[in-house]
């Protein structure tokens, strides 16, 4: 087992590189099934679900090689449908993309059913009408995910009753080689939505609409390989932002692109922090107080539910109370229970945490209860004297490139332990 112990309290100064978003690699990564050819993959994260993903293609048939850290070659050729293990698919939400991409190849799919952050019910009943809409059979069972279309798929008009990212990405990949025109209404937005659509174009797709709410998917033959690099990970960005606030820290976040971070900038830039923008880079600033603030998590280009926890490490150090509002995933707010454990005045009213800011934080023994809670607890540690242990962090590696690395060339006091449960084993 492995845990980050972090003696907080130190400024965070200098550069912090961004790496490829989790987000867009894990759609991308299994859209290659569906070119059926050699797909070269770049600004590709180095993080447990992107391995996860490359593993399961693996164990599907497709030759992976690993052209440099962050650059992947994937044949698709010799995959064989329904093969994907379901030990394996069941640790990640973004095995739901098998389901799509084994139906717009094969025109049928059986994937087991997916895991990933524990956020109470994760349905997938709006994958399951897009399928549906296109022609698919579908049945849940045993843990099992199965479709089929045995006439093939047909172009359709899909309205999803809410904004879903994994949802808009499987409509996608189920209807890109379907016979006719396919329309999806109320479409997620997201970055990452975009980048997937803008490889499967890459890949001879006919996709437009990709960042509105209508998504147009004109049904080709077949796709063919290529060459794609996966766009930078805002969330990964946004998380180094609120780090360098929390620490008063001043820090150069770099290979970003600066739009996708504006309503985590204009929170920011609200409680105190300076902010400035570069091409490709933003610069990161504090030296007064933070102010309160309040936050109301919505899908892009509102505030993202996937920093709503490392907004919460901040409020715990602004002045007054402050109110965050999750209006996009059911349960988001177990990390709050850890906050609480080094000081934090917070309270769950329904879908909002409510902050007292400003109580005196000190470091304690945590939990990384999932991804994003992760963060949330390193940016607490780092702001405060004193040191925290962090347990469970094999959720932060789910979605965060050398974090340890990256925290310790900008000054953090941070280590990474191994252990076993009586004894401290070895230290990174
Ligand atoms: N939902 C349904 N039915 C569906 C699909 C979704 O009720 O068929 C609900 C979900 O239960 C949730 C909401 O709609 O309450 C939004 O779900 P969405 O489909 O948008 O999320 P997702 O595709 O499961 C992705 C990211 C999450 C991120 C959400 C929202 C991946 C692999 N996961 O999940 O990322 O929080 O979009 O932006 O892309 C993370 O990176 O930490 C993370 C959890």
């Amino acid at each position: 087992m492995e845990k980050l112990i972090i003696n907080g309290g130190t400024p965070l100064r200098g550069k912090v590189q961004i790496s490829g978003m989790k987000n867009a690699a894990l759609p991308i990564v299994v859209a290659s099934l569906l070119t059926n050819d050699v797909c070269v993959i770049e600004n590709l994260p180095s993080i447990s679900d992107v391995t996860l993903t490359l593993t399961i293609l693996e164990k599907m048939g497709c030759r992976i090689r690993m052209l440099t850290r962050d650059r992947v070659e994937i044949d698709s050729r010799p995959a064989v449908c329904g093969s994907s293990p379901v030990e394996l698919v069941s640790k990640m939400r973004g095995s739901t993309y098998l389901l799509g991409a084994e139906l717009g190849r094969w025109h049928r799919t059986k994937v087991g059913y997916p895991g990933g952050c524990d956020f109470g019910v994760r349905a997938i009943d709006q994958h399951i009408k897009a399928f549906e809409a296109l022609g698919a059979e579908v049945s849940v069972d045993k843990g099992c995910v199965t479709a089929a279309a045995p006439r093939g798929l047909h172009g359709s008009s899909i309205y999803f009753d809410l904004v879903t990212v994994g949802g808009t990405v499987n409509a996608m990949l189920a209807s890109v080689m379907a016979k006719g025109t396919t329309v999806i209404e109320n479409a997620a937005h997201e970055p990452h939505i975009v980048d997937t659509a803008n490889f499967l174009n890459t890949c001879g797709a006919r996709i437009t609409g990709a960042g509105t709410d209508t998504i147009k998917v004109r049904g080709v033959e077949k796709l063919h390989g290529c060459s794609y690099a996966i766009i930078p990970d805002m969330i990964e960005a946004g998380t180094y932002m609120c780090a360098a606030a929390a620490t008063s820290g001043a820090l150069v976040i770099s290979n970003v692109i600066p739009k996708h971070l504006e309503s985590i900038s204009a929170k920011l830039e609200e409680m105190g922090v300076l902010i400035e923008e570069y091409d490709d880079s933003v610069y990161v600033t504090r030296s007064g107080p933070l102010n309160r603030v309040n936050v109301k998590t919505l899908p892009y280009p509102g505030f993202p539910t996937d920093m709503q926890p490392q907004m919460g490490a901040l409020m715990c150090l602004a002045e007054g109370t402050s109110y965050l509002n999750e209006t996009v995933i059911e349960n988001r707010f177990k990390y709050t229970n850890e906050l609480q454990k080094m000081g934090a005045s917070v309270r769950v009213v329904g879908h909002t945490a409510i902050f007292d800011g400003g109580a005196p934080l000190s470091g304690a023994k945590v939990r990384a209860v999932d991804l994003r809670a992760g963060a949330a607890m390193v940016i607490a540690a780092l702001a405060v004297r004193g040191i925290t242990e962090i347990s469970e962090i094999d959720h932060i590696d789910r979605g965060y490139e050398d974090l340890v690395g990256k925290l310790r060339a900008v000054g953090a006091d941070i280590r990474l332990v191994v252990y076993n449960d009586t004894q401290m084993l070895d230290e990174a």
